[in-house]
């Protein structure tokens, strides 16, 4: 038997991928899918006596995608498909189920079964909770190797956790492995990739293109940074992360600190000659007090690199019930000494927003690679729908990046001279937290800034 089958390049990685778990995500029309169903064959020729699970969320899209394909491309003299049972079975002895998910209890289908690979296709559409369960069914006593492949455009209900778990976390198309130990890989599928495609119909980019720009976003760049009501919409990591190199001595250095107890978040940046702001080292651990919080900072921070000032916001200034005395003057016992910014987020947010805004296509603020927490949570952010110039302070561990960062925006866009306000306002929390924790110059600056109290 001979197969007229060509795979684009894309498909060829994603079909010789090993690790316990692909994602191929990313445009539509990039091949993701037809690379599923050839995947699938090869796998159960290679493997005779092998049993796979192909599946999607509702059975009217997996009927009407993945099986059609199957059909049409998989021999008839060697494959037989039983349209009740949705189940596909090769001469060899190798099967396919297809099958789907619809409701979060669909799952229990499969209590009993037992897959070598289990492919999803449109991943984001299922939840973490359907996924973990199902990758459970992954197991055999044979020697075939046990594997779970997904493929996907972003955007759907799992666009976050998909995200999270293998575009954040490595480098696209290197194996990297998971803090469970299971190995994966990312693989970009782009619509340029498929030159099929590309060929068979050349105003399927234009239609792509007048769609509106976060459909375009995903569906035609396949750019994973596109999430409802997300407050840094600006965010690209291709144009605001960066390769590591050496900072240059004489650079201003400034380390920014968000901290409770729950979690602590320093950030270390450096400001180059043309005012380009580099976030160059981030440390970030939970349940940490005082005394260890500044020990890891100070340890963090090698002997000979001058830092010019370390930011926390005016919270830490404040005196707690307990022992009278401030957060500040406690680190600053153990050798780390705070100036104070200003928790006014509003300004604060938008100080973070003029450093990514792009000038020649060059923003202000770039971050290390290695930085993942502040890389993987800022764009994170959504929008508050109540205060739509604030984010969310949900969910509350992916605030303590952007905060930090936060206090280093503010102090670094505070303007020189402030246009007084002369009508009175009524101020919000944050506004009183800063004005009690002021000096009395401060206070005069702050009345200046926010208007009379009222
Ligand atoms: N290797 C290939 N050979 C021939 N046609 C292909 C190949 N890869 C993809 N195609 C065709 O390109 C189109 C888009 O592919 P598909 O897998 O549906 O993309 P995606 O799932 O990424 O949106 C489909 O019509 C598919 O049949
Ligand atoms: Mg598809």
């Amino acid at each position: 038997m001979r197969l007229d089958l060509t795979v684009t390049k894309k498909q060829k990685l994603f079909i010789d991928a090993a690790e316990s778990e692909v994602l191929f995500g990313g445009a539509a029309g990039g091949g993701k899918s037809f690379g599923q169903v050839v995947d699938a064959l090869l796998f159960a020729l290679r493997y005779p006596g092998s049993k796979q699970l192909i599946l999607r969320r509702t059975f009217a899209e997996l009927d009407k995608s993945l099986i059609r394909t199957s059909l049409s491309l998989y021999p008839k003299s060697i494959f037989s498909f039983n349209s009740s049972t949705h189940t596909g079975k090769f001469k060899n002895g190798s099967c396919i189920d297809f099958g789907y998910c619809a409701t979060e209890n669909d799952v229990y289908q499969y209590q009993s079964a037992e897959y070598d690979c289990i492919r999803f296709d449109e991943l984001t559409h299922f939840t973490e909770a359907q996924y973990i369960y199902l990758i459970s069914r992954v197991r055999g006593a044979n020697s075939f190797p046990k594997q779970i492949k997904s493929s996907t455009n972003p955007g759907g209900i799992g666009h976050g956790w998909v995200k999270a778990r293998f575009v954040d976390t490595g480098v696209a198309n290197e194996r990297f492995i998971g803090e469970d130990g299971m190995t994966r890989i990312f693989i970009p599928s782009l619509l340029d990739d498929n030159a099929f495609l590309m060929k068979g119909d050349p105003d399927y980019k234009r239609r792509l293109l007048a769609l509106p720009e976060r459909e375009k976003k995903a569906l035609l760049y396949g750019d994973w940074n596109i999430f409802e009501g997300q407050y840094f919409n600006e965010f690209d990591a291709k144009i605001h992360t960066c390769h590591p190199f050496e900072i240059p001595r004489e650079w201003r250095k400034y380390r920014t600190i968000d901290y409770g107890l729950d979690r602590l978040v320093c950030l270390w940046i450096a400001v180059s000659p043309d005012r380009v702001a580099y976030v160059y080292r981030e440390y970030c651990e939970s349940g940490l007090p005082i005394g260890e919080s500044a020990k890891a900072i100070t340890e963090r921070t090698p002997p000979g690199e001058d830092i010019y000032a370390t930011l926390a916001p005016p919270d830490l200034f404040s005196r707690t019930q307990e022992t009278g005395r401030t957060k500040a003057s406690i680190f600053s016992e153990y050798g780390v000494n705070f100036t104070k910014t200003s928790n006014d987020r509003e300004t604060g947010w938008l100080a973070i927003k003029e450093l990514l805004a792009t000038r020649e296509g060059e923003p202000r603020l770039k971050i290390f690679s290695f930085c993942t927490e502040l890389i993987k949570c800022l764009p994170q952010l959504a929008i508050d729908k109540l205060k739509p110039s604030d984010c969310m302070n949900e969910p509350h561990e992916i605030t303590h990046a952007p905060d930090a960062l936060r206090g280093f925006a503010i102090f670094w866009a505070r303007p020189a001279e402030i246009t007084p306000s002369l009508k009175r306002a009524i101020w919000t929390r944050d506004m009183w937290e800063d004005y009690y924790s002021a000096s009395e110059n401060e206070k005069e600056y702050l009345k200046k800034k926010y208007g009379e109290p009222m």
